[in-house]
């Protein structure tokens, strides 16, 4: 045995990256992949938006157009108009100059450059709250930069409902200046968001508690197919001004525009709009140049290609046009396939009750299948979800459908049966 490394333990793999791989590994030709969070089209094929196609025409052809380094900070025109995208085109925060945008590796990179950069430089409590249950990944990402992480209650799993009385009862009880992390639409992974009257309780909770929300948005557009109305939650943190401290927002452009592997993304970091610009301009400058080395001694700086193509459709009004409708057809297809799978279940009158799959929005449903009828799906049937029982709906097609709601049906009355 060697004497480097006698420490190391190998881990398991990844629970979305390892269900892909033994999805691909599988040579059934009928298997169905609702494991990863991605898009496909009514033939399970994976989907380049027209506005992407579009846009990666024009800026190819484009004077001037090279591969050169961005800026440590990232593309300009990505990080002005991701900001607006987020925060809306009439954003105060904008207008005031209260915002700080830094290009990042997608969501995660996002994440973690949230997770260093408080863990450096918060001054507040250093535990973070996730929801329970969360995106297995946001564990692992602030806990690898020494965070201590906790959970607040949301799922209430016998109701299929929100918690939010035990969320409410976390955010009071959590030590002063803790961090919350708050999924700004299309939960994941139960597809639940709350309500627009529930989200004024939960920023007003955090509010009195004096803690830091850090929105983590990585589907805006796909709840509704209306980017304003999935970034709602956001812009009334800000916009009610009962939040004193700053407000963190991780911006993944990885699903609303269908840019996966480029790894598109930023953060932006709002100051209070109560602090005057003679303060707040210094902070500004501040936080920009820790952003700067955060980035640099990482990964130097960020990748062009797909910020390029996301600043090109937002700076012209027919390619805007264009993903605003390729996020209605992604929202739709979603949609009608949740109450494809609905009716199909209520049809073969599986046991339980299937309203839960039309209610969740987004891309995933918390189906409520156990982890062992989840095992058995992909055993039997090769139909592939995470062992939470999440299903990527976007897996979903007319073509499989049927399959999977007879293999639902297959596997859930095998354990009830099982039980008697
Ligand atoms: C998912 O939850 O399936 C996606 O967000 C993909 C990922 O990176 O985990």
């Amino acid at each position: 045995m060697s004497k480097y490394f006698t420490e190391i333990k190998e881990l398991p793999p990844d629970p979305l990256f390892g269900l892909k791989a033994r999805y691909v590994a599988d040579k059934r030709t009928d298997k169905v992949d609702l494991g990863i969070g991605a898009y496909r089209d009514n033939n399970g094929k994976p989907w380049i938006l027209p506005a992407v196609r579009k846009a990666e025409r024009k800026l190819i052809d484009s004077e001037g157009y090279n591969h050169e380094y961005l800026s440590i900070s990232g593309y300009e025109p990505f990080l002005e108009q991701s900001a607006k995208v987020i925060l809306g085109e009439d954003s105060q925060a904008i207008q005031q100059g209260a915002v700080v945008s830094q290009q990042s590796l997608s969501g995660t990179g996002a994440l973690h450059l949230a997770a260093a950069f408080l863990k450096q430089f918060y001054a507040g409590t250093h535990t973070i709250y996730l929801s329970k249950p969360t995106w297995a990944n946001h564990n692992q990402i602030f806990s690898s930069v020494g965070f201590k992480v906790d959970s607040y209650p949301y799922w209430d799993a016998k109701n299929k409902k929100l918690d939010l009385e035990g969320y409410l009862a976390t955010i009071k009880s959590a030590p002063r200046g803790s961090i919350f992390v708050l999924h700004a639409c299309a939960h994941n992974p139960t597809g639940l968001d709350p309500t627009a009257q529930e989200w004024t309780q939960i920023l007003q909770t955090i509010a009195d508690h004096d803690h830091l929300p850090l929105f983590d948005s990585a589907y805006q557009g796909f709840a509704s197919g209306d980017l304003n109305k999935d970034a709602a939650p956001i812009r009334e943190a800000i916009k009610a001004g009962t939040i004193s401290s700053p407000i963190l927002i991780c911006q993944s452009f990885a699903k609303n525009v269908g840019m996966y592997g480029e790894r598109v993304g930023a953060i932006h970091v709002v100051l209070p709009l109560s602090e005057n610009a003679s303060t707040r301009d210094p902070l500004k400058k501040a936080i920009k140049s820790q952003l700067n080395k955060l980035t640099r001694s990482e990964f130097s700086n960020p990748p062009a290609y797909g910020a390029k193509i996301v600043a090109t459709i937002l700076t012209d009004n027919e390619l805007r046009k264009q993903w605003q409708e390729d996020l209605i057809t992604m929202s739709s297809r979603i949609i009608s396939m949740r109450k494809e799978l609905k009716r199909q279940l209520e049809e073969l009158g599986t046991p339980g009750t299937w309203d839960h799959i039309t209610n969740q929005t987004g891309m995933f449903s918390f189906t409520g299948l156990s982890a062992d009828m989840v095992a058995r799906l992909e055993k039997n049937h090769g139909v592939y979800l995470v062992s939470s029982g999440r299903a990527s709906v976007a897996g979903l097609n007319e073509h499989n459908v049927s399959k999977v709601a007879k293999a639902f049906d297959e596997v859930i009355r095998h354990f009830a049966k099982s039980k008697l």
